[in-house]
C-alpha cells in the first residue's frame, strides 16, 4: 500500500505549491484548469497560473506554466481569476498584483489564447476604483442573458469593510466600473466571488475574510452560498441579497475547502473545483516535509439547485474509475469508494477508517454529523461539526490522503486532507444493520 501523500485521481502539480483552481473553462471541447501555482517552493512567496487540459475530466495532462508574472503590472504575482470563450477566443482574465515600497496595487487583466498554449497578455483592463482599498482582486467574467459581460470583483471598502464590486463591458475587453454589488459588515475582504445562473436560481459563491486591518493580516476565512436576485439590466441584486452576512451558507463542511470556481461543460453541467486546503503555514510544512507539492483541487463536482440548497455531486465520469465491489480486506490501496444507503435516517450511525485517521458521527438527538480526523501538527483527533436533520445514505471517495463525503445525495459534502498513516482500512461501521454497504477499489489512471 502506498504511503505517499502524493494523490491518484485529485489534481496537483509535480512540484511546487497549488492554491486557488483559476480560469476554469470548457474550450474546443477539452476542460481547462488553471491554478494558482507557486512552482520554485512549497510556499506562498510566489504565484503564477499553472495549467491542466482534458477531454474527459478523467485523464489530465499537466502544462506547466501558462500565465506569469513577467510585466510590470503583474510582477509581484498573477493572482486569481477566470476564463470565457469570446467570439471563439479563450479570454483569461487575472488580478495583477504590483508591490512597490509596500505599497500594493491591484489592477484586472485579461490575457487570451487560441490553443490553450500560447497566451497572449492584453494588459490591464480595470484599475482599482476610487471607495477601496488596494485588496481588489480575483474577477469573476460571466455573460448575462442579455449578452452584457460582467466582472465581479472581490474587495475591500475603504473603510475596511468586504464587498464585490460590479464592472460592465459590452464585448468582454472594454469595461468600466459600476458600482458595489454587495457588502460585509462583518468580515474585512471579500475573495473569490462567482455568480451564475442555476436550474433558474442565481447562485453566488463567496469567501468572506476576516483580516487585522491594522497589520493587514489574514486571520480566517471559508466558502459560503447564497441565493440571490440579480438583474442583468441594471447590475444590482435586491438589497437584502447585497447583504453578504445574511442567508449565507457554508459550502462545504469539512476541513479543507476554499476558493471553489464553476463553469459550465459542453454538456450543460455547471462544474465545480476548490483548492483542497485550509491549511495553516506550519501545517503545509509539515505535510510537505517529505513531498515535492502541497495541496491538489477537490474532485470536480456537479452542482445543482434544489430546494433552497446546492447540491454537489461526481460526475458520472468518475464512476468509470471504480472497480467491481470487494471485501475490505481485499483493499490494498488507499484509493477507493464507500457508499451505504437504506440508512435510518434518524438513528445514530458512525464509520471509522483506517484505525480512527478518520470517523464520520451521525447524533439524531442533536441533530449533527462530525468528520473527526488526526491534526497535522499534534497527531491529536480534531473535529468538525455541521447541522444534519437526517442521514439517509453517503458515499465517500477516498485518496491517498484525501476525504471527500456527499451526504444524503450531495446537500452536504465534507472535504478534508488525511494523514495517511495506517495501511489497513480497518472499516468499522455502526448503526447500518440491513443497510447497503458497498467497497470498491478506484483505479487511477
Ligand atoms: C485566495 C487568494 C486570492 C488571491 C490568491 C493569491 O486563496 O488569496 O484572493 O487572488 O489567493 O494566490
Amino acid at each position: 500500500m502506498e504511503k505517499t501523500r502524493r494523490q491518484g485521481f485529485h489534481l496537483e502539480p509535480p512540484a511546487g505549491l497549488l492554491n486557488d483552481p483559476n480560469g476554469l473553462v470548457w474550450y474546443r471541447g477539452s476542460y481547462y484548469v488553471y491554478f494558482q501555482w507557486n512552482k520554485f517552493e512549497k510556499n506562498h512567496s510566489y504565484k503564477e497560473w499553472g495549467s491542466f487540459a482534458s477531454d474527459d475530466l478523467i485523464h489530465w495532462q499537466f502544462r506547466g506554466s501558462a500565465l506569469v508574472p513577467d510585466q510590470p503590472y503583474d510582477q509581484n504575482g498573477v493572482y486569481s481569476g477566470s476564463g470565457l470563450e469570446i467570439d471563439g477566443k479563450l479570454c483569461l482574465y487575472y488580478t495583477g498584483n504590483h508591490k512597490e515600497e509596500g505599497r500594493r496595487t491591484s489592477r484586472q487583466c485579461m490575457a487570451v489564447t487560441e490553443d490553450g498554449r500560447h497566451y497572449l497578455k492584453l494588459g490591464p483592463v480595470l484599475e482599482t476604483p476610487e471607495g477601496y482599498t488596494p485588496h481588489f482582486r480575483d474577477p469573476d467574467v460571466f455573460r448575462a442573458e442579455n449578452g452584457l459581460y460582467y466582472m465581479l470583483v472581490g474587495a475591500q471598502r475603504s473603510d475596511g469593510r468586504g464587498a464585490l464590486a460590479l464592472a460592465r463591458s459590452r464585448d468582454g475587453f472594454g469595461w468600466d466600473y459600476l458600482h458595489p454589488l454587495a457588502y460585509s459588515r462583518q468580515y474585512e475582504m471579500v475573495e473569490c466571488p462567482d455568480l451564475f445562473l442555476l436550474d433558474g436560481q442565481y447562485v453566488l459563491l463567496y469567501c468572506p475574510q476576516a483580516r487585522n486591518n491594522d497589520t493587514d493580516a489574514c486571520l480566517s476565512s471559508y466558502s459560503a452560498y447564497k441565493p440571490v436576485t440579480f438583474d442583468p439590466e441594471t447590475g444590482r441584486l435586491s438589497p437584502e441579497d447585497a447583504d453578504l452576512d445574511r442567508g449565507r451558507t457554508v459550502t462545504d463542511g469539512g476541513f479543507d475547502f476554499y476558493s471553489p470556481q464553476t463553469f459550465t461543460d459542453g454538456k450543460g453541467r455547471r462544474i465545480l473545483f476548490a483548492w483542497m486546503s485550509r491549511m495553516e503555514e506550519a501545517e503545509e510544512a509539515a505535510f510537505s516535509a517529505a513531498e515535492p507539492s502541497v495541496h491538489c483541487l477537490t474532485m470536480p463536482r456537479v452542482l445543482h439547485w434544489r430546494a433552497g440548497r446546492l447540491w454537489q455531486t461526481p460526475p458520472e465520469e468518475l464512476y468509470s474509475l471504480l472497480g467491481e465491489p470487494i471485501q475490505p480486506e481485499a483493499l490494498d490501496s488507499r484509493t477507493f469508494w464507500l457508499g451505504i444507503e437504506g440508512l435510518a435516517g434518524d438513528k445514530p450511525f458512525s464509520l471509522t477508517l483506517h484505525g480512527g485517521e478518520a470517523a464520520l458521527d451521525f447524533d439524531p438527538a442533536a441533530r449533527t454529523l462530525t468528520l473527526t480526523r488526526t491534526a497535522w501538527l499534534t497527531g491529536q483527533p480534531e473535529s468538525k461539526t455541521c447541522p444534519l436533520e437526517q442521514l439517509k445514505n453517503l458515499e465517500l471517495w477516498s485518496d491517498r490522503s484525501s476525504l471527500e463525503v456527499f451526504i444524503n445525495g450531495g446537500s452536504l459534502v465534507l472535504s478534508a486532507r488525511i494523514d495517511p498513516a495506517s495501511e489497513t482500512l480497518g472499516l468499522d461501521v455502526r448503526g447500518a444493520d440491513g443497510c447497503g454497504i458497498t467497497l470498491r477499489p478506484i483505479h487511477c489512471i
